[in-house]
């Protein structure tokens, strides 16, 4: 199997990929990737098979349930479902690239915990990212912008993460306000 190189490189966008070997490169969580392997490896094998970033999870064949969603370019996107082709100079964020360098976390992650919106957890990740995705298209969302996230829970916390949203939609914009 071709190897897969992580490029030494960095945190933060303003800086290239290093030279190296031929291949396609990704910034993932703020650090450059070059993947040397198979084009149409699906991003979530890279990310979990390859970089051990294992937050991402399996859902299905056809991203079922959402549990498998990354922010591409800052959309929620099936890292099932998209080709490590289709990324070359894409900025990727998981679930692990949410808190920030310190490792104080996101206002939404803490709403979570805030809210009680963590069953066994295997949804959360996605649900997470769909809510970034949401919340940067809309400052309040409503139920019904909530609602319209493609993400299941199957431990029934569907009304808490509904909560937790919201908490972290008036806490993000408290901040902004401060
Ligand atoms: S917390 Fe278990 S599937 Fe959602």
């Amino acid at each position: 199997m071709a190897q897969d190189h992580a490029a030494p490189a960095t945190r933060g966008a303003a800086i290239a990929p290093v030279a190296g070997p031929p291949g396609i490169d990704v910034q993932i969580n703020g650090e450059y990737f070059r993947h040397t392997g198979d084009p149409e490896m699906p991003l979530l094998w890279y990310l979990r098979d390859v970089l051990r970033l294992d937050g991402t999870k399996y859902g299905g064949e056809h991203g079922e349930g959402g549990a498998d969603l990354v922010l591409v370019n800052g959309k929620a996107t099936s890292a099932i479902g998209v080709p490590m082709s289709k990324l070359a100079g894409k900025q990727v964020t998981t679930v692990e690239g949410l808190a920030d360098a310190k490792g104080v976390l996101h206002p939404l992650q803490q709403a979570f915990i805030d809210e009680d919106a963590i069953g066994c957890g295997y949804c959360t990740p996605g649900w997470l990212i769909a809510s970034m995705d949401l919340l940067n298209r809309r400052k309040d969302p409503s139920d019904s912008d909530i609602d319209t996230l493609p993400n299941l829970c199957r431990c029934g916390c569907q009304t808490r993460v509904r909560s937790a949203i919201k908490r972290a939609a008036a806490s993000m914009k408290q901040g902004a306000q401060a």
